[in-house]
């Protein structure tokens, strides 16, 4: 396990640990399964992905208040994999919201909208057995809330609900799976990744000229998802976002004040210990 160490000031009496882990991507499946995701399972699944998440969960309970999962944490919807999320996500000490992954049915093969993830979500049964869409618990007086943006947007309603945990007065920590467009992060992601969309949420026109006209579809943003980040980025109560989705380590301002981790693979043995203090 590769891990990165943050700490955060916002001014609690007593530190609060959380372990930022995202992208697991694990990928089983068995004989309840059938042959086109066997296959997937047999060229994407490596025994590493489940030892690092075990191991990610082991060092949590061992050092940090909280695990928080950024979603990923299938590579896609099968019989196996939904049995090994929902164990894993019925643990208390596991705060867990979706990414696309998590919806995938053979990873990439349609145009995933809200239809596309009611149906693998209805499949699973009702999701993991936990929210998957919008999620908040409370640690040692830190607000983590989660929120689905899988899909590179966020929705009115999560809007609404966001606004309802920030009248709990609690500092808020955000945790979702896409990051927020941010001009260095975008930069980076050109360099390090040439020929591809950045996969940040929020772009503009301007930005969005780099991408194919695919890319630029899927993520032009909505006007409800501009009202969301533009709340966020006023909202003094929100101290953090945690995001993941690219598969490494940055951190950048998404403004003046309020910071933006994105953590690398969990598949890759990454996770980011953040000490809130
Ligand atoms: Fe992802």
């Amino acid at each position: 396990m590769q891990l990165e160490k943050t700490t955060l000031h916002i001014g609690l009496e007593k530190p609060v640990r959380l372990l930022h882990v995202t992208d697991s991507h694990i990928g089983l499946a068995d004989e309840r399964d059938n042959e086109r995701k066997r296959a997937l399972a047999a060229r994407l699944s490596t025994p590493e992905k489940a030892l690092y998440l075990e191991e990610h969960i082991a060092y949590a309970k061992a050092h940090c208040d909280l695990l928080v999962h950024t979603g990923d944490l299938m590579d896609f919807v099968s019989h196996a994999n939904v049995e090994k999320a929902r164990q894993i996500v019925a643990d208390e000490d596991f705060f867990f919201i979706a990414g696309n992954h998590d919806y995938s049915q053979y990873v990439g093969e349609a145009w995933e909208d809200n239809a596309y993830r009611m149906n693998s979500y209805m499949e699973m049964g009702y999701g993991l057995g936990v929210p998957m869409f919008f999620n908040a618990k409370t640690v040692g007086g830190v607000n983590i809330v989660g929120i689905d943006n899988s899909y590179y947007q966020f929705e009115d309603w999560q809007l609404w609900r966001l606004q309802r945990e920030v009248e709990k007065g609690l500092p808020i920590i955000l945790a979702f799976h896409d990051p927020l467009f941010e001009e260095s992060l975008f930069q980076y992601h050109l360099v390090r990744v040439p020929n591809d969309c950045t996969y940040l949420v929020g772009c503009d026109e301007e930005h969005l000229l780099y991408y194919n006209e695919f890319r630029a579809v899927q993520q032009r943003p909505t006007e409800a998802t501009l009202r969301f980040i533009d709340y966020v980025k006023h909202e003094p109560l929100i101290k953090a976002i945690l995001t993941g989705h690219l598969h490494f380590n940055y951190t950048s301002m998404i403004t003046d004040t309020l910071p933006q981790y994105v953590t690398g693979g969990g598949y890759d043995g990454i996770a980011r210990e953040v000490t809130i203090i």
